[in-house]
């Protein structure tokens, strides 16, 4: 059924799962490679054309960045054939370049698309980000509390001692105060060194045992993990973060008033959404890509929060008819 939007995210989700699949398919060759540059051209190429095989008129509101840094799916082009309804893109075409250039787990490809207008373009500066998975009273953990204090409030909603909770937070320097203040609640830390999509659609996975989100990560990789929770569940909370006038500069030139301001996760989606993601390597939400004798194996999630349906598919494919794999 085609909505008044036009956004006819049945039809379109498989599209979606094909560009994600692409991607990541192109990206296997460059595994353990040690180049991250090339892997993620690799999925960028792949990427943009599935993109441009789709009956949308899309435009790139998270890309590859500006126009002027990036040649391909940077923030403003048109992508799609043009034949179908207007549409907002997010996307990382390998989210988790040194987690697939060192061979560690945890590299996707991923993409969301949505009603055009409607996904938040966030600029390329950090975000404060935290996320809980789903089932929970709303704002049963805010940004104004400090961490300690969100590891108490959640122990106590889903009645469990703190030493039961597992947060999960990008291993940076920058976070050293905020480790420090959660250890001593003894809850459970989970530290990642890239690919913090992942680490909050881990809030919305039971299998991956964490309970929270929280720490500052890449502002587009925000929005894209916003559209993950809003098909899975769960709460997010983002808030920009700016270093210098440059990156404030670049919030103003996306058309962001209010440089303070916390946004939920339907803030940063205001419609609905589908979102589509395929393991690179292997991960705790998917598998990597599997490569046996003549054939490539890729997982995709893929997921539409108008139903709140989560389906996995596996994709097998011949090495020599896999984009980047081609004799
Ligand atoms: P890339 O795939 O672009 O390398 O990004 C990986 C990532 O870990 C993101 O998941 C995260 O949001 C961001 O980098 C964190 O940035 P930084 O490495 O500067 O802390």
């Amino acid at each position: 059924m085609t909505e008044p939007t036009g956004f006819s995210d049945r039809m379109l989700s498989l599209g979606l799962a094909r560009v994600s699949e692409a991607a990541a398919l192109a990206s296997a060759r460059l595994i353990g490679r040690g180049d991250e540059k090339a892997a993620d051209q690799a999925a960028v190429n792949a990427m943009r054309d599935q993109l441009n095989l789709l009956d949308i008129k899309g435009t790139v509101v998270i890309g590859e960045g500006e126009r002027d840094e990036a040649p391909m799916l940077y923030i403003g082009e048109e992508v799609g054939n043009g034949k179908g309804p207007e549409v907002d893109i997010a996307l990382d075409p390998l989210e988790g370049t040194t987690l697939t250039a060192k061979d560690m787990p945890n590299a996707l490809t991923v993409i969301a698309m949505a009603p055009r207008g409607t996904l938040l373009h966030a600029p390329d500066v950090y975000m404060e980000k935290l996320a809980i998975g789903p089932g929970l009273r709303r704002g049963v953990v805010t940004m104004d509390m400090s961490p300690a204090e969100r590891v108490s409030a959640l122990a106590a909603a889903k009645g469990c001692s703190t030493q039961d909770i597992t947060v999960c937070v990008l291993d940076r320097p920058r976070h050293q105060d905020m480790i420090a203040e959660l250890r001593s609640t003894d809850c459970a830390i989970r530290l990642i060194t890239d690919g913090d999509v992942a680490g909050v659609i881990h809030c919305a996975e039971p299998s991956t045992g964490i309970d929270m989100y929280m720490g500052a990560g890449g502002a587009p990789e925000g929005v894209l993990a916003a559209a993950a929770l809003k098909c899975m569940g769960g709460q997010m909370f983002g808030k920009l973060l700016f270093r210098n006038d440059d990156e404030k500069g670049r919030a103003k030139k996306a058309g962001i008033k209010n440089l303070d301001r916390v946004y939920t996760r339907d803030d940063m989606v205001t419609a609905d959404v589908i979102f589509a993601a395929t393991g690179v390597t292997d991960g705790s939400i998917l598998a990597g890509i599997k490569r046996e004798p003549g054939f490539l194996t890729a997982e995709t999630i893929l997921m539409r929060s108008k139903t709140g349906s989560v389906r996995r598919m596996s994709y097998r494919n011949p090495i020599e008819r896999s984009p980047g794999h081609e004799r």
